[in-house]
Formats: structure tokens, C-alpha cells, sequence
């Protein structure tokens, strides 16, 4: 791109996916504190159309606004007070909107390199996903060797590596996800215990493909009225664990007696209270199992930044399959 302009995607005000405008802007400077990203891929973040609809009142926007929380690039300009060691570094930004542009500024302090292995198109999805899928099953819920997982909206990107972390943990695991697509989409990552919860007989064909019809761990990012089945299916002693509420609504509250009596736990995970620092062992082990393939990131479609009010649309059609990621600039981004 020659000039001092960029491609944005701007929102003026909250509201459906045709907010989602796209405009010449000036190219922005990084200020103290800040770095200036050449935008590689946007991971399409649920987050993104969250808040273009202003759903998320603990993550306020003021308008206008660029969203695309997930994304990688290279750095490209440093603030006056940022060590110039962070030129041409592959990094992915994700404690700040506006990679739906050209170019983002970004706190320096929330930037994590790409390791080296790791392409910028996985790299945009790869921790997000997969570090709130570890440490919600092994830090929060505690999955142990033999226990049984039941994951909702197991073709999403959480959910798909719900299942592979819980999978080499020797965990028995079951997926829900909506229609035959998306069945479809987790079994070629090699499940078959996938239950399609669009079938109103969902609970039982979810107890029949586990021993003892019940689940020592649930992972629910969706919450809604679907959640109330989670007191039914989950065994004594189990933890249910909510990470969301896609289905627009928490999930119902639950009776305390019922608590008592089945000896249960309901609990509640984000990813920024349990994450740890890179180089840690946790880390290393999840960087490991990318590179060499044993668990694969759920990348979905791909599509240039000029279709992504068609890819909001999709999202709240519940028609994504993984993380869809949209291409500004490109794995020869510079
Ligand atoms: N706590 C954290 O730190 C953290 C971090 C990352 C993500 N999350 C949360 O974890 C959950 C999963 O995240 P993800 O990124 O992997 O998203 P995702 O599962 O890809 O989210 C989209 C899916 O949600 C399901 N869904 C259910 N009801 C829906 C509705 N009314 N509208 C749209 N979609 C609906 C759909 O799957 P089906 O059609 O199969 O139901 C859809 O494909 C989300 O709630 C997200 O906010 C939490």
C-alpha cells in the first residue's frame, strides 16, 4: 500500500452486520506506549459482533470504532518510549480492537510474539482458543485421566480444542454442535461420540454414548435456557463449568439444595484471571503440541476483509464452523 491512508472497517454506531462500513482512513501514528501493526489475519472473535451490537457491557467501545480483537501482523512503527527491538517482530495483538484495518496501533504491554513454527494465519487464533480450552479443563475443572467430557458448541473454536486437550488427557469425550455441518466438521478432527443438540432428544444421546449416562465435566460456553439440561447430566462430584453465553442469556440459576444434593459445582472461567506468562511449562507443552501436529487448530473459512459484514451475518446464523479468519494483508505482511 503506497500513501499515507488504509483501509478500515468502521462502526458509527451499535447495531445489525450492515454497520460494518469500509473507509479510507490516515494511516495512524503509535503514540507512548503503543506500536503500529502491518494487519496479517483477524481471527473472527464472537467478541467482535458482541460488540458491534453493544452486548458486552464489561468490554465498552466508544463509536467510531474498528473492531477485530484477534489479530497478528508485523511491527512496523514503536512509540517514542518503545524499544525499536520490537521492529519487524511477527506478534499477535489481542487486548485491543482494530484489526479490521490495514494497519492497528496496539499496547505494547498485551503484544505476545508468534513462536517461530506458528504461521501468522494460525497464530492469529492459536492462543485465544487454545489456552482457554486448557486451562478452563485442566485449572478450573480439574479433568482427570478416565473422566467423562461433555463440551457444547464443540465445533467452535474453544470447543474443537476442548476435545483434543481432553483427548490426551485420556478423557472420554462427547460434543454437541448445531446441524449435520457441523457434526460433520468434528468428526474429521477424528470424534464420533457428537451429538447434534438441535435434536430435542439431545440429552439422552448424549448419556447413552458415555458409561453410567452422566459427565464428570461440562464445558458450556453458550449458556440459555439449553444449560438448565446441565443439572441433569452431570455426575455427582462433577463441575460445570460456564465460559460464555453465546445463546445471548446466562444460563438459569441453580437451586442450592440441588447443589447439596447432588454434590455438584457450577463455576465460571476467564481466560485473563488463569492465563500464565509465555515461556512458562504450560505454555511450552501447548506451543509443542501445535508445531507437531497433535492437536490441530480449528481454522475455518477464510475470506478477505471485504466480506466480513457476510462473515458476521454467518456467525450469528450460527453457520461459522471453528474460527473463521478474515485476510487483511496477508502471511508476507512486512
Ligand atoms: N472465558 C474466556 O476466557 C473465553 C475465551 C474465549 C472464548 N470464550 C467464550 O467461549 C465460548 C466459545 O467461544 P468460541 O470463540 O469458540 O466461539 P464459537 O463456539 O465459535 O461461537 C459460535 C458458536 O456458538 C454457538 N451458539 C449457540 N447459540 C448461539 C447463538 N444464539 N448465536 C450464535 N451462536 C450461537 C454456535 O454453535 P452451535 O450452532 O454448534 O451451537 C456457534 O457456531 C463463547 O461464549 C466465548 O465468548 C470465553
Amino acid at each position: 500500500m503506497g500513501g499515507a491512508t488504509m483501509r478500515a472497517i468502521v462502526v458509527d454506531e451499535p447495531g445489525p452486520p450492515e454497520v460494518l462500513q469500509s473507509r479510507e482512513l490516515p494511516r495512524p501514528e503509535p503514540g507512548p506506549g503503543q506500536v503500529r501493526l502491518r494487519v496479517a489475519f483477524v481471527g473472527m472473535n464472537p467478541v467482535d459482533a458482541l460488540v458491534r451490537r453493544e452486548r458486552l457491557d464489561w468490554m465498552p467501545v466508544r463509536y467510531p470504532f474498528t473492531p477485530g480483537l484477534e489479530h497478528t501482523g508485523v511491527v512496523d512503527a514503536v512509540g517514542p518510549d518503545v524499544d525499536g527491538a520490537w521492529l519487524g517482530r511477527r506478534v499477535l495483538s489481542r487486548t485491543s480492537f482494530g484489526g479490521y484495518a490495514d494497519w492497528s496501533l496496539a499496547p505494547v504491554r498485551g503484544l505476545l510474539q508468534v513462536p517461530e513454527g506458528i504461521s501468522l494465519r494460525d497464530g492469529c487464533i492459536w492462543r485465544g482458543c487454545t489456552y482457554t480450552a486448557w486451562h478452563a479443563l485442566h485449572r478450573c475443572a480439574r479433568l482427570q485421566r478416565g473422566e467423562r467430557l461433555l463440551v457444547h458448541s464443540a465445533a467452535g473454536a474453544v470447543g474443537l480444542m476442548a476435545l483434543q486437550v481432553a483427548r490426551e488427557a485420556s478423557a472420554s469425550v462427547v460434543g454437541l454442535c448445531g446441524g449435520p455441518a457441523k457434526v460433520e466438521w468434528v468428526r474429521s478432527f477424528g470424534f464420533d461420540a457428537v451429538v447434534d443438540y438441535l435434536d430435542a432428544g439431545w440429552p439422552a444421546l448424549a448419556q447413552a454414548a458415555v458409561p453410567g449416562g452422566a459427565f464428570d465435566v461440562i464445558l458450556d460456553g453458550n449458556g440459555g435456557p439449553q444449560a438448565a439440561h446441565n443439572h441433569a447430566l452431570v455426575a455427582p462430584l462433577g463441575r460445570v463449568l460456564y465460559l460464555g453465553a453465546m445463546a445471548g442469556a446466562s444460563p438459569p440459576p441453580v437451586p442450592v439444595g440441588m447443589l447439596i444434593d447432588k454434590s455438584f459445582s457450577v463455576g465460571g472461567m476467564t481466560l485473563r484471571q488463569v492465563e500464565v506468562a509465555p515461556g512458562s511449562e504450560a505454555d511450552l507443552a501447548m506451543i509443542a503440541a501445535i508445531r507437531e501436529g497433535r492437536w490441530r487448530l480449528p481454522v475455518g473459512d477464510v475470506v478477505p476483509l471485504a466480506e466480513v459484514a457476510a462473515l458476521h451475518r454467518r456467525l450469528e446464523a450460527r453457520a461459522l464452523r471453528g474460527r473463521a479468519v478474515i485476510e487483511v494483508g496477508g502471511e508476507a505482511v512486512r
